[in-house]
């Protein structure tokens, strides 16, 4: 299936698959219009879509083993904390785009850990609009498409995040890295050498609280951009302003504010070393950035937990790592390792033993490769 559409066929069942993500460097920078490095993951939400008669859906959760019921003209949808918020968000802003949905079953079935960072979300939302666009024989450009699942997120879930899940969901493949610019959407595709790993390390302590903790931080950077388009011309989001800028126009800034865009300006320019760094092949220089990335998130933007530190650290001293950090939005869930292939079980033993021994928590330990985004299957 080509990447930018997604077509009706005569089957009456059709399946569709999108991937959660891993980041590896660039966090806290999709809303501030910056850079970000994620990679779909081999772990995936799957959606099984057959058309119904009148104008509903039915959607049922296996995860949850759950199914609810709606009326696509029902004007009052509205979030409840549930589940169901994400793929009736998704069909709900379908409809607002002025695309006409028809009815279906829907049954959901998801494997990225939920509130672990990865993107369990995007991976609900994604594989639902693949699936109900198809069912309605729409098409629709997988950039618009990604647009309108953060869309659902923003106004029907009601977390305030960015486009890098949604985007890495569609345009991920296989072995690649996905550098992208949040501002124009342009994007690049950057190999990833044969010879690492990307191991994923779930702390086990979910983000359940993080959504007002996520939208305080946006509303922060925010209120720096405010105070500094005061003094240095063009400034419509972090992403325009230079360190030099910061400290020369920032010092009326509260201090909290202060180090939120530290961070952000800060983690752009990694990112952009991190794009150089994985071209010429060095993976140290790679991996200094994401330990750089990882003190940043924890002390200036304060994004995360004792469990996600103590999981770095112990990671750190392992053999064959050339970087750790935590990824994702944050305050628990996942850390992400660039870990030499040849070391790879030997470090997925050792971090879960001493994590576990410290923590009593029995971490879940993904061995992950870089995934092809969504598709039909
Ligand atoms: C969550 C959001 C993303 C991004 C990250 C932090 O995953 O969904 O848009 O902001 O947090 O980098």
């Amino acid at each position: 299936m080509p990447q930018h559409e997604i077509r009706n066929s005569q089957f009456a069942i059709r399946n569709f698959r999108a991937p959660g993500r891993v980041n590896l460097i660039g966090e806290h920078t999709d809303y501030n219009d910056g850079f970000v490095m994620p990679a779909a993951i081999d772990l995936s939400t799957w959606v099984k879509i057959s058309p119904l008669e009148q104008r509903k859906l039915q959607i049922l959760s296996e995860n949850f083993n759950e199914q609810i019921e709606i009326d696509l003209d029902d004007q009052s949808l509205a979030r409840r904390g549930h589940w169901s918020d994400y793929p009736i968000g998704v069909a709900v802003m379908l409809e607002r785009s002025g695309r006409r949905l028809h009815g279906a079953r829907l049954q959901i079935r998801g494997e990225v850990p939920i509130g672990s960072g990865l993107s369990s979300s995007a991976a609900v939302e994604v594989a639902t609009a693949c699936a109900l666009v198809a069912n309605s024989g729409l098409t629709i450009d997988a950039r618009d498409l990604a647009l309108l699942c953060q869309k659902a997120e923003n106004e029907f879930v009601g977390a305030r995040v960015g486009i890098m899940d949604q985007f890495v969901s569609l345009f991920g493949q296989a072995q690649k890295a996905l550098m992208l610019d949040c501002r124009s959407l342009e994007f690049e595709l950057l190999p990833l050498p044969d010879n690492i790993r990307l191991i994923i390390c779930n702390t086990m302590v979910k983000h359940e609280l993080a959504s007002g903790a996520y939208n305080e931080r946006r509303a922060q950077c925010e209120a720096g951009v405010k105070h500094l388009a005061k003094f240095v011309a063009n400034v419509t989001a972090l992403r325009d302003v230079t360190l030099e800028q910061l400290e020369q126009f920032g010092s009326d800034l509260p201090e909290v504010v202060y180090r939120r865009c530290r961070h952000v300006i800060t983690e752009n320019a990694r990112v952009l070393a991190a794009a150089k760094a994985l071209e010429q092949g060095d993976l140290k220089e790679f991996g200094r950035l994401m330990a750089e990335s990882h003190q940043s998130l924890r002390d200036d933007y304060e994004v995360s937990s004792e469990e996600l530190d103590l999981m770095v650290e112990l990671a750190q001293k392992l053999e064959g790592v050339y970087g750790a950090r935590m990824t994702g939005g944050g305050f628990g869930g996942c850390t992400v390792n660039l870990v030499a292939v040849e070391h790879d079980e030997e470090f997925s033993k050792r971090v879960a033993e001493s994590y576990e021994q410290v923590t009593k928590l029995k971490p879940e330990i993904f061995i992950c490769s870089a995934s092809n985004g969504a598709e039909e299957v």
